[in-house]
């Protein structure tokens, strides 16, 4: 019989896909990209390398945290660790808390590692996990990081979700004891400067400021208990934008997520001062319509429609975008 939590998996993706809109709100419609009419580059002097978490990666764009836990998603990693490992991206794992619980269900997350052997993978448990835990996610599938989600809200309206959230000693032991890098990532109610000088001041490096604006939790849900008493919460949060324009510090490396539909979207974020852009539910929804042969090829589009903006803005590297690149 199936747990409730490889259950609940299945249904978060089933209710994200019926959710998805074509059009986010993250903000991105309300930023435009600066064109340089005179750029005097062409494609072949674009370089998209950036990094996640400290480490170098050649696109600044990555499959974001969604799957793993039943056995339905083990397909869907498997695809996803395919389409990965075919294109160069990094990809996240999907939270490991059941498999660290059901040991048995730990290969729905390893066949990331077995189908792509060499790439950038991240391992992902709650702001609240114990060192041990944290240590475990990381081994079962040689994470080369660590992302730590945060969903206050999505666990508040969630019937047998948490109810309270005492995370920053958690954070702060963790990004100590563990020799890989560690993300500490919001889902979908974004982060303000406040958040990420609270973060760096216990040592966090890498924060991801998963914005409101695409996946949204607090509907799914919403959906879920059949009472809809949250309805007036579905709007919560800051979005992916508003958290980029907020967040102003050194020191800290960002990854934008929420609402990335294109490739306008990743080099808006990169200019708003992200480093690396994490994408889910436009991949989680291209990937339930299409074969892996389409991801692959989506995939590389993007890789190329991202250079093709380069070239429009003038700019030849992540490093180089700026506001300067926006209006
Ligand atoms: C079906 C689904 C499952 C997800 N599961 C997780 C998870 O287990 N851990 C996590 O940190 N984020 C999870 N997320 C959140 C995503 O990683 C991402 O932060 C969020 O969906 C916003 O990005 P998007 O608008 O591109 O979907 C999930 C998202 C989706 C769509």
């Amino acid at each position: 019989m199936k747990n409730i939590h490889s259950h609940r998996k299945d249904e978060h993706i089933s209710l994200a896909e019926k959710f998805y809109t074509e059009q986010a709100q993250a903000g991105f419609e309300s930023i435009r990209l600066m064109p340089n009419a005179l750029p005097e580059i062409g494609i072949n002097d674009v370089n998209l390398e950036t990094t996640l978490a400290g480490l170098t990666m050649p696109y600044p764009f990555f499959i974001q945290a969604m799957t793993g836990g039943s056995e339905y998603t083990a397909k869907l990693n498997a695809r996803l660790a395919k389409i990965a490992h075919a294109t160069g991206l990094a990809m996240a794992v999907g939270s490991q808390s059941v498999a660290l619980k059901y040991p048995e269900l730990a290969p729905t997350f390893q066949i990331v590692r077995e189908m792509n052997p060499d790439g950038l993978i991240l391992a992902n448990v709650g702001a609240d996990a114990s060192v041990t835990k944290a240590k475990a996610a990381v081994e079962m599938i040689q994470a080369n990081a660590l992302q730590l989600h945060i969903t206050e809200a999505q666990e508040l309206v969630m019937p047998e979700g948490d109810r309270s959230f005492n995370y920053l000693g958690h954070i702060a032991e963790i990004v100590q004891k563990l020799d890989v890098p560690v993300i500490v990532k919001s889902v979908g109610a974004g982060m303000s400067n406040q958040d990420a000088l609270a973060l760096k001041n216990i040592g966090v490096k890498f924060v991801d400021v998963g914005g409101f604006g695409g996946t949204n939790f607090v509907q799914i849900e919403n959906a879920r208990r059949h009472t809809k008493d949250f309805d007036f919460m579905t709007a919560f949060g800051l979005s992916t934008v508003e958290s980029l324009k907020s967040i102003q510090l050194d020191d800290l490396s960002i990854t934008a997520t929420g609402g990335i539909r294109n490739s306008a979207d990743i080099v808006k974020s990169l200019a708003l001062g992200a480093d690396n852009v994490g994408i889910a539910g436009f991949f989680l929804h291209q990937l339930l319509h299409h074969d892996d042969e389409f991801m692959i090829e989506l995939v590389e589009q993007m890789q190329y429609q991202l250079k093709s903006l380069f070239v429009l803005l003038g700019v030849k590297s992540v490093c180089e975008l700026s506001e300067k690149n926006i209006y």
